[in-house]
């Protein structure tokens, strides 16, 4: 491994957190989810900072997280599905993580988020909201160093997937 960390990037709903979780148990490095991170110094949950301050002010702080975790080496970074919208963060990314975009059809996607309330950019009708923001993020994942469709793949053949990359 030639880079800090391994960054997984990746819509709603592709395993990013769960994959996360696995990879960092099995290198033994750090999980670092950045959907958390925010929740902890804003002292509110996703939602409610979405509901109270708007997502301008969510990105801002998400850019502030990213730019701070992106300091650290040995980390196995989650980052929100919408981190890769702006060129700083995904330059942050870029320049000391391994950058692994996870991929999953919309049905797939639906099927993982569908009873998940935590979403606000879901929220109303998910099925439409989904294709819309795939469609509008379609190339925004461009830039990774690795894309692994997880639609047929168990968690553990993701993170092997991850793994077997020449420079992982
Ligand atoms: C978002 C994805 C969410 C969270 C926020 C916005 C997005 O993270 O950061 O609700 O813009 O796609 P997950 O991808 O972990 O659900």
């Amino acid at each position: 491994m030639n880079k800090n960390n391994i960054v997984l990037v990746g819509f709603m709903g592709t395993g990013k957190s769960t994959v996360g979780k696995a990879l960092a148990e099995r290198l033994n490095w750090t999980f670092v989810d950045v959907d958390r991170e925010i929740e902890a110094v804003e002292g509110k949950s996703i939602p409610v900072l979405f509901r109270e301050k708007g997502e301008e002010y969510f990105r801002q702080s998400e850019q502030e997280q990213i730019a701070r975790v992106m300091q650290g080496s040995r980390q196995i970074v989650s980052m929100g599905g919408g981190a890769v919208l702006r060129e700083a963060n995904r330059r942050a990314m870029a320049a000391s993580g391994l950058v692994v975009a996870l991929t999953a059809s919309a049905s797939t996607i639906l099927e993982r988020v569908k009873n998940d309330p935590d979403r606000p950019l879901l929220a109303g009708n998910p099925e439409q909201k989904i294709a819309q923001l795939l469609k509008e993020r379609k190339n925004a994942y461009q830039f990774a160093d690795i894309h692994i469709n997880t639609d047929e793949l168990q968690v553990t053949e993701v993170v092997e997937a991850i793994l077997s990359f020449p420079s992982g």
